[in-house]
């Protein structure tokens, strides 16, 4: 049997996980390759329902990276996504869903390092759990049809 590879989501602030993201890969710092990241201007700006979309869209697990706290470019947007972040972590739980499939991490531009080694535990932690089925199959079970889905007065 073939062994699925974890696929990993990451939503990294632009000012900061970004461009640590970025220097882990200009300075050649080995790190394993199954994240895709999405840039943002800052955590704040994470929604929760980004996160949950990410694991009905098939993620397997959700990183995200912003500024240390008292270093966010808006002031306090980490601290406002780091609240926001522990009660996500505490429902998850109620979804189905592990709370180490969600990581959250603050690192600079300057901790390429510190980033390879997130995504590398994170994918470790996910070969460990195997793949997020619960919570796909129970967004599928609530899904409702488009075509049941009408606003007209038809
Ligand atoms: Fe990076 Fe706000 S700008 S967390």
């Amino acid at each position: 049997m073939v062994k699925s590879r974890p696929r990993i989501v990451a939503f990294l602030c632009n000012w900061c996980s970004y461009a640590g993201a970025d220097l882990a890969g200009t300075t050649r710092i080995k790190h394993r390759a199954e994240v895709r990241v999405v840039r943002v201007p800052c955590s704040g700006r994470i929604d929760p329902t980004f996160i949950l979309k990410a694991y009905e869209r098939g993620a397997d697990a959700v990183i995200i990276g912003g500024c240390h706290p008292g270093d966010c470019h808006y002031v306090s947007g980490n601290l406002h996504a780091r609240r926001r972040f522990y009660v996500l972590r505490e429902l998850l739980g109620f979804l189905g869903i592990e709370q180490e499939r969600f990581q959250v991490t603050w690192c600079s531009a300057a901790e390429g390092e510190k980033w390879a080694r997130t995504v590398d535990e994170v994918c470790d932690t996910i070969e460990r759990l195997g793949p997020l089925e619960s919570f796909k199959s129970m967004t599928d079970y609530l899904r409702i049809p488009e075509k049941e889905i009408s606003l007209s007065d038809e």
